[in-house]
């Protein structure tokens, strides 16, 4: 079956809808669009015309930075209103994700033990029980997810993974592609078009929750062997499971991407897909550290996220910053700030062998599709991802 441009695509571990809970989910991600393209436009124009000018008459001089404006726009009435509803919408989209996969979970853990047993494509799953879960993944609710990544509620639970898919899906807004693989896609674009002859032969992804953006890396790169690594077990059962539903051999453990069991120099390229704004300060100083020993020498480490604040407009990044102080991310802002060349040299790359870049999407329609506005809420608009990364 040919993914449809409009839909998710349906592999097995997809949790069914009945019409309504369909429409429910629909609901959601209209009420999302709708709140993007309709009302956070009208907070610029409110800044610009009202707040912007007011803060300006009391101060002598416009906002210096997004926290200025922030505080400046925490008092108005339009911008609450856009917070409220973006905050309800969020809430809204776990729930409509939550009741399906309630509804089916003891299908959706057999059909997952049955393609984990089954071994069809290759891949391994290694789980660790033992395996503590670092507290900036237990101590919030992370992007309001009830329960988070990693809270299991039944044996062999897959259900975060399950959830998780579909949330994805409608927090995009469609905008990763039915595969909501469009992060991955767009990595390997921007590595193709930038080092053609690059070959990697083993490749490693950190954080990789439900395998959504590995699995392109098979056909980018089909002599390479693939690994992917995450902290909670629901999700590798489910990514496991889906990986082998999509015939993608990924070898898949349960590891703190901070520090992890494989030997120095095991891979050429490691790659980690919105993963580090959701880790602390100390752990991405870890996971540096930690990519820069897995690394071989002339391997390749690329780190995926929403752009940067530096050189941005301040009104964009106090909107791309909403997720901070209203969408349980506490480390989002800080890890907008990241300068990759003093991360490179404190983990002992070499500062001149760093590279960043605004990769435009590998999907097509998302390209089109997407506003080139920051307007919260979907990946921080544009058609582009902003990536960082280190050559050893
Ligand atoms: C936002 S999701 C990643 C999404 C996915 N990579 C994609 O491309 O859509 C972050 C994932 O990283 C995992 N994670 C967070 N901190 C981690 C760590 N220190 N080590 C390994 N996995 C981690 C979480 O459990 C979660 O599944």
């Amino acid at each position: 079956m040919q993914p449809q441009d409009h839909e998710q695509f349906a592999h097995t571990l997809l949790p069914e809808t009945t019409a309504d809970e369909f429409s429910r989910q629909e609901f959601v991600k209209s009420y999302k669009l709708h709140l993007a393209s309709q009302v956070s436009p009208n907070t610029k124009v409110v800044y610009d015309k009202q707040v912007r000018p007011a803060f300006e008459k009391e101060h002598g001089r416009a906002p210096k930075n997004r926290h200025e404006i922030r505080k400046a726009m925490n008092g108005n009435n339009h911008y609450q209103t856009w917070s409220s509803l973006q905050r309800t919408s969020q809430e809204m989209m776990w729930k409509s994700c939550q009741g399906p996969v309630e509804r089916q979970l003891d299908t959706l853990i057999a059909e997952s033990n049955k393609k984990i047993s089954a071994k069809s494509a290759g891949g391994t799953l290694k789980l660790d029980p033992e395996l503590e879960i670092p507290r900036y993944l237990t101590a919030v609710d992370i992007h309001c997810q009830p329960g988070g990544y990693h809270t299991e509620v039944a044996k062999d639970d897959v259900a975060s993974g399950a959830i998780f898919e579909r949330a994805v899906y409608i927090y995009a807004m469609g905008q990763l592609g039915p595969m909501n693989d469009d992060i991955g896609g767009s990595t390997i674009e921007y590595l193709k078009s930038t080092r053609p002859d690059f070959a990697p032969k083993r490749i490693l992804e950190l954080g990789c929750s439900t395998g959504n953006s590995i699995v392109p890396y098979k056909d980018a790169y089909p002599d390479a062997e693939l690994y992917a690594v995450d902290v909670a077990a629901p999700m590798l059962r489910y990514a496991h499971a889906r990986c082998e539903s999509l015939g993608v051999p990924v070898h898949l453990s349960q590891q703190n991407a901070e520090h992890m069991d494989f030997e120095d120099g095991s891979f050429d390229l490691i790659v980690s897909h919105i993963l580090i704004h959701e880790t602390s300060t100390t752990a991405f100083r870890n996971i540096m550290k930690e990519t820069h020993r897995l690394l071989t020498p002339g391997g390749v480490a690329v780190h995926v996220e929403t752009p940067a604040y530096k050189g941005m407009d301040a009104y964009d990044a106090f909107i791309l910053d909403w997720d901070t102080y209203n969408n349980n991310e506490p480390f989002w802002s800080k890890s907008h700030e990241i300068d990759p060349p003093s991360a490179a040299k404190e983990a002992g790359f070499d500062p001149e062998k760093t590279f960043e870049a605004m990769a435009p999407s590998a999907y097509e329609a998302a390209k089109a599709k997407r506003t080139n506005v920051f307007q919260g809420g979907d990946f921080g608009g544009g058609g582009f991802w902003y990536l960082y990364g280190f050559e050893k």
